[in-house]
């Protein structure tokens, strides 16, 4: 049975908690914020102990695992102090605002023999699957083109009403690192390839309370001569569903929100759709999709065996790297290329 905490209730705790609750191989031992009233809330409902100073619950006689799950900026401190202190870590995305931050605690993690997990839930979606497994079985053929489009809102009372959404400093950026990062994951991890050029502009064009970018759009091309490219922007009037679209050498293949179509060359379709797992996550919000508890499951499962999980820190880097590589596109107006 692994012992775990969890440290930041805000938003996201439940689907944490929850998942936690319904895992039989794991039991949830403490929860932890610095403001007293979520720790005491979240602690008060499962039934475990509150704790208001991280470092007093991260330690290796009290949990196995901790979830981290606070503002972007705590991300890498964390996790680092988890690491140092004999603790396998499940992070939130973003890893990190910093590329160098991330990779520090790659290395750290793997010196220590520690698993260390990014959540990028959307990719347990039996929709992505469905993708991926087409293109794992060659039967979609080689990826010419990905399109990605994020169309949402985010009024100006959803950054007044957090002490760290829509900064640079604590956030780290606006809709590329928050939100689109989910869909230019898939992207990336659909491509498969290493990114060599990105071109990118951002820019805040309908919120007033925040400064970093509402808007964001840019083409990147892969070593495998694949391309992406995206537009993302949450001043939209309504959250529209999610799209991705890739064009490869077999057929197209088109994700949106919880339906997934591949329609190969030759006419045949598959299609998929994303059925309720029957869990109730009280506060849950469906744009996050409800897949965080087969991530959790599959990391506990790395934990036990001792190998690395799916989604690593190590396999994290690589879309904190085009993440960041956008950013520097878009605040310097010039292409970036990447190595290896
Ligand atoms: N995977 C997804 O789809 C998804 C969806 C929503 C949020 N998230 C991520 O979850 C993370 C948290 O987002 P949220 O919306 O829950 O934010 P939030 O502001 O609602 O909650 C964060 C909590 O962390 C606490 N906190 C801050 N510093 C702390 C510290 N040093 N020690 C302990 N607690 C601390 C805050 O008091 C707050 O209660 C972010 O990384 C966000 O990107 C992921």
């Amino acid at each position: 049975m692994l012992r775990v905490g969890i440290v930041g209730c805000g938003n996201i705790f439940t689907m944490h908690a929850t998942s936690v609750a319904h895992l039989d191989n794991a039991t949830l031992v403490g929860v932890c914020d610095i403001k007293k009233d979520r720790a005491d809330a979240a602690a008060a409902k499962y039934g475990v102990p509150a704790y208001y100073d991280y470092t007093q619950l991260i330690t290796p006689e009290k949990i196995d695992v901790v979830h981290v799950c606070v503002p972007h900026y705590m991300h890498p401190v964390i996790s680092r102090y988890a690491l140092e202190h004999g603790v396998h870590v499940l992070c939130e995305k973003p890893m990190s605002i910093d590329y160098a931050d991330g990779e520090a605690n790659v290395k750290l993690a793997a010196e220590k023999g520690l698993q260390y997990g990014i959540i990028f839930q959307c990719r347990y979606n039996d929709t992505s699957r469905l993708i991926r497994e087409n293109l794992d079985n060659g039967r979609l053929g080689k990826i010419i083109s990905v399109r990605s489009t994020l169309t949402w809102y985010r009024p100006d009372d959803y950054y007044a009403l957090s002490d760290w959404k829509g900064t640079w400093d604590k956030e780290g950026g606006g809709v590329i690192i928050d939100q689109a990062i989910h869909s230019l994951d898939l992207a990336n991890w659909f491509i498969g390839s290493r990114p060599v050029e990105v071109q990118a502009s951002i820019a805040n064009r309908a919120h007033s309370i925040m400064k970093v970018e509402d808007t964001a759009e840019g083409f990147i091309r892969y070593a495998n001569g694949a391309t992406l490219s995206f537009w993302a922007m949450n001043n939209y009037g309504c959250d529209e569903p999610i799209e991705i679209r890739l064009l490869c050498e077999n057929g197209k293949a088109v994700m949106s929100y919880d339906d997934a179509c591949i329609t190969f060359n030759d006419g045949t379709q598959l299609t998929v759709s994303q059925e309720p797992d029957g869990i109730h996550y009280d506060g849950g919000k469906d744009y996050w999709g409800f897949r965080h508890i087969r991530q959790i499951e599959a990391f506990y499962q790395a934990v036990e065996q001792g190998v690395e999980p799916a989604i690593s820190g190590r396999e994290a880097l690589k879309i904190q790297k085009l993440i960041c590589a956008i950013y520097e596109s878009g605040k310097t107006g010039q292409p970036v290329k990447l190595g290896e």
